[in-house]
């Protein structure tokens, strides 16, 4: 079938008043040959063991916000299917990771987060120094002191990108800038380290954790599952790129209809159903165009960057890009780090399995917001946790995006019961829409088969 004329994301570029960064300009094309996917990978235990083994152990994770840690002594506990890892920020102010398990008989040195002079464990008191050298323990004429001595709490990798903490447990594997691709020079300029945490919302589904994270590198859904956007979600007008096997991205444009319902719309009512009422009216006022001159995305930028004066400079306003103040620009590190770019309140996501559970999982999502840089950082917010049967709505702080992610968190469980009832076992995917998903399954797969 013939795909219909309609702007693309870079024509939409074309319209902007400002230089375009190039983070934006580039237009990948991708080409990831359009295999079928197999249903074992969402519902196979054994699949999911081997991800336990061969993924989990080899790829970089985000454990958390560096602000978790900012004092010596400050640690914070990250866990992720059978693993634990105990991030601590030592005397000298270094972030170390470790393996959070005692090296006595095994119990979990520290859970959650919190501050200690030393990592001491609850059981029987054997203790460690902040940096991981073992320190003390009861009744110490009872082992060889040569080995007590040389009893160091082993280390993962850790690094910081963008604000976040991120760990891996390989301490053989690429260093995360090398990994992450051109991550961090397309962030450079919308710098998430900048950036307070102005809600987390921690929610378990009863889906693989995989099947959480890929509808949210597609917007094919949208038309079918989120008609309330449609008139300010170009998502048919969506870029989609990767970036060697562990980055990819979408770039979906909003403030325009999409498309295929444009006609419905008008330029008003695309506009305020970002802005909220009166939006057009204070569009006109802000650039002195007028209301048949004026774009949605131009009238929708200029209000944003009017917001963004609160913690923007002038000069730094005045480069902004109407993309900058309202795209979906959302980007995947494999395999479940998925930060936004762009000005605006970045969302960010992460996917995990609830502890061994192949069906279940945790889906975080975060929103950094910015403040001006002469005032200190406001606190991060404190984390909202909402269980297997609690509504996204429930948490109020999230606004109009709590009935957005109940219709997406509504689909999960029954992707996850479709998957396992398939006769088929297996799935199609949209050759361009959906080429992310088998982006990341070929990705997948490298590690999967990877020989020890
Ligand atoms: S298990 Fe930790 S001190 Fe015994
Ligand atoms: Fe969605």
């Amino acid at each position: 079938m013939n795909k219909p004329e309609f702007l693309s994301y870079q024509d939409l570029l074309g319209q902007e008043a400002v230089a375009v960064p190039a983070a934006l300009k580039i237009d990948t094309r991708p080409e990831v040959a359009n295999q079928i996917i197999a249903t074992d990978v969402w519902t196979d235990p054994a699949l999911f063991e081997r991800e336990v083994d061969r993924l989990w152990t080899k790829v970089w994770q985000m454990a958390c916000r560096e602000t978790a840690l900012s004092k010596p002594g400050d640690y914070y506990v990250y866990d992720i299917a059978r693993y634990s890892v105990l991030l601590v920020r030592t005397d000298k102010g270094e972030l170390k990771g470790f393996h959070n398990s005692c090296l006595h008989r095994g119990r979990a040195l520290k859970s959650g987060k919190g501050s200690s002079r030393e990592l001491r464990c609850p059981y029987h008191g054997f203790c460690w120094h902040l940096d991981g050298r073992f320190k003390e323990a009861y009744c110490d004429w009872e082992f060889d002191e040569a080995d007590l001595a040389e009893l160091s709490l082993p280390e993962v990798q850790v690094t910081t990108w963008g604000g976040w903490i991120m760990v891996n447990l390989d301490l053989e594997a690429p260093a995360f800038k090398d990994y992450s691709s051109v991550l961090s020079e397309h962030f450079t300029r919308w710098a998430p380290e900048r950036r307070y945490v102005s809600l987390h919302v921690e929610k378990k589904i009863r889906c693989n954790w995989k099947i959480a994270m890929e509808a949210f590198i597609e917007s094919y859904h949208a038309i079918q599952t989120h008609p309330q956007i449609l008139s300010f979600t170009g998502g048919d007008n969506s870029q989609y790129d990767t970036f060697g096997e562990h980055l990819s991205r979408t770039i979906t444009a909003q403030g325009i209809p999409n498309p295929g319902q444009a006609d419905r719309f008008s330029v008003q009512e695309s506009v305020e159903a970002m802005t909220g009422p009166g939006g057009f009216e204070l569009a006109l006022t802000l650039t002195g165009l007028t209301a048949d001159e004026i774009t949605s995305r131009q009238a929708i930028g200029a209000v944003r960057r009017a917001e963004f004066a609160d913690f923007m400079d002038s000069d730094q306003l005045a480069t902004v890009t109407d993309a900058e103040t309202m795209d979906s620009i959302l980007y995947l590190v494999f395999p479940n780090f998925a930060p936004w770019g762009g000005f605006q309140s970045q969302i960010t996501y992460r996917y995990r399995p609830d502890g061994m559970n192949p069906d279940r999982c945790i889906m975080d999502i975060y929103l950094l917001d910015g403040y001006p840089s002469d005032q200190p950082r406001p606190p991060d917010a404190k984390t909202i946790r909402l269980d297997y049967d609690q509504k996204y709505a429930e948490a109020e702080e999230l606004g109009m995006l709590g009935a957005l992610f109940d219709q997406d968190a509504n689909n999960l469980p029954e992707v996850q019961k479709g998957l396992m009832a398939s006769k088929t076992r297996k799935v199609l995917t949209a050759s361009y829409q959906e080429l992310r998903i088998r982006h990341f399954h070929e990705t997948l797969a490298r590690y999967l088969q990877a020989e020890d």
